[in-house]
């Protein structure tokens, strides 16, 4: 018999970037800009595309594979699989599904969650959820985007800052009361929905030789409308989920933010209160991944040997919609 109320444990993680590295120096050729305005401006030097005829279910598997592994489970185990995207391989069915078959994880359902650079913090709260209610016992939480495809390589105010990769977690049910998820906190204003966008592909306006001609299958953004929004929030959000997990913001040992900007996360920090000394920053590597940003910081913190058992980390994100979101957890 199943006792009531278990908690969300995070039992392993994993992460895959691809090979091909795309540097600033790379980007000073295709547009009117300098490593020098990149670097001072976001904080990034470089950035990973995922090659072509790959889909991101392809980086998913790589990444889930090795949380699988660090969590000392088997797909067969898995009741659930969560994705996080914005870039699936298909319109649909979900790139969930597709990588459920990859995995060979017949025992799990499995759906895509679409909050853009938010999508892996609303699959882990889903997950959390379910584990909580007693549904399911083992999830397998990803956060992955390609949104190189999503790129138009001539704009330079949206091609330097993006790039490609996927995180996975791996979440089991733990009776013990003092680890796991404490508390997730999720946030959305469709008041900015054309603040960051795909204008066409979808049902509104489909795919059309005209909407090709226009580039607007790409990414377009009011970049410092974000910038404003995102550091707002994400305080705000980020201090709900410590007041609802009752941690001080000194008792955080590590903040992961999302990788956006190396401005927005300083800012971030300041307001929060929190030395960098304690925030995970590797957008320099990645650039802006979206929804894998902060699965895959989350695992190197970990291979870094930056969180110990019993330590309190603290998850933010915010991205289009806009969509924002914060957890707290003990590991
Ligand atoms: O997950 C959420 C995803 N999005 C974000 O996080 C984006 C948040 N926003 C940002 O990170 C920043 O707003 C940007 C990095 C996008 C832009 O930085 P900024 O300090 O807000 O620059 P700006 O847009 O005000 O542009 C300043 C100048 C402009 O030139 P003028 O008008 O002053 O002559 C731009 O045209 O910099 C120019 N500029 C560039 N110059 C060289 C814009 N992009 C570039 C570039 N290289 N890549």
């Amino acid at each position: 018999m199943r006792r009531s109320h278990p908690r969300a444990v995070i039992l392993g993680t994993g992460s895959e970037l691809p090979a091909k590295v795309v540097t600033n120096a790379a980007l000073e050729k295709l547009v009117d800009t300098s490593d020098e305005w990149i670097t001072t401006r976001t904080g990034i030097k470089e950035r990973r595309v995922l090659e072509e005829g790959k889909g991101n279910a392809d980086m998913a598997y790589r990444a889930s594979l090795r949380a699988l592994k660090d969590a000392g489970l088997e797909a067969k185990d898995l009741e659930a699989i969560i994705m996080g995207t914005v870039t699936p391989d298909y319109p649909f069915p979900s790139s969930a599904c597709v990588l459920e078959d990859m995995l060979g994880a017949r025992k799990a359902f499995s759906f895509d969650v679409n909050a853009a650079c938010c999508g892996f913090l609303n699959a882990l709260a889903i997950a959390d959820s379910f584990i909580r209610t007693g549904m399911i016992r083992t999830a397998l939480v990803v956060g992955s985007d390609a949104l190189s495809r999503l790129l138009n390589w001539k704009d330079r105010g949206t091609c330097i800052l993006f790039g490609d990769g996927s995180g996975a977690v791996v979440l089991g049910a733990s009776h013990d009361g003092a680890h796991g998820i404490l508390s997730t906190r999720l946030r959305t204003d469709g008041s900015y929905v054309k603040a960051l966008y795909v204008p066409a592909g979808g049902s509104l306006k489909p795919a059309s030789l005209e909407s090709v001609k226009r580039n607007e299958h790409t990414i377009a953004m009011n970049g410092k409308e974000v910038f404003k929004v995102a550091v707002r929030s994400m305080e705000e959000i980020s201090r709900e989920a410590l007041d609802e997990a009752e941690v001080k913001v000194d008792e955080v040992s590590l903040v992961i933010p999302h990788q956006a900007n190396l401005r927005i996360i300083t800012a971030l920090a300041g307001r929060l209160k929190v030395p960098m000394s304690k925030v995970m920053v590797n957008l320099d590597r990645y650039g802006n991944t979206s929804a894998a940003s902060v699965p895959v910081a989350l695992d190197e913190a970990r291979r870094e040997g930056r969180i110990r058992r019993g330590d309190i980390i603290l998850l933010n994100a915010f991205g289009a919609g806009f969509a924002w979101g914060a957890a707290v957890i003990r590991f």
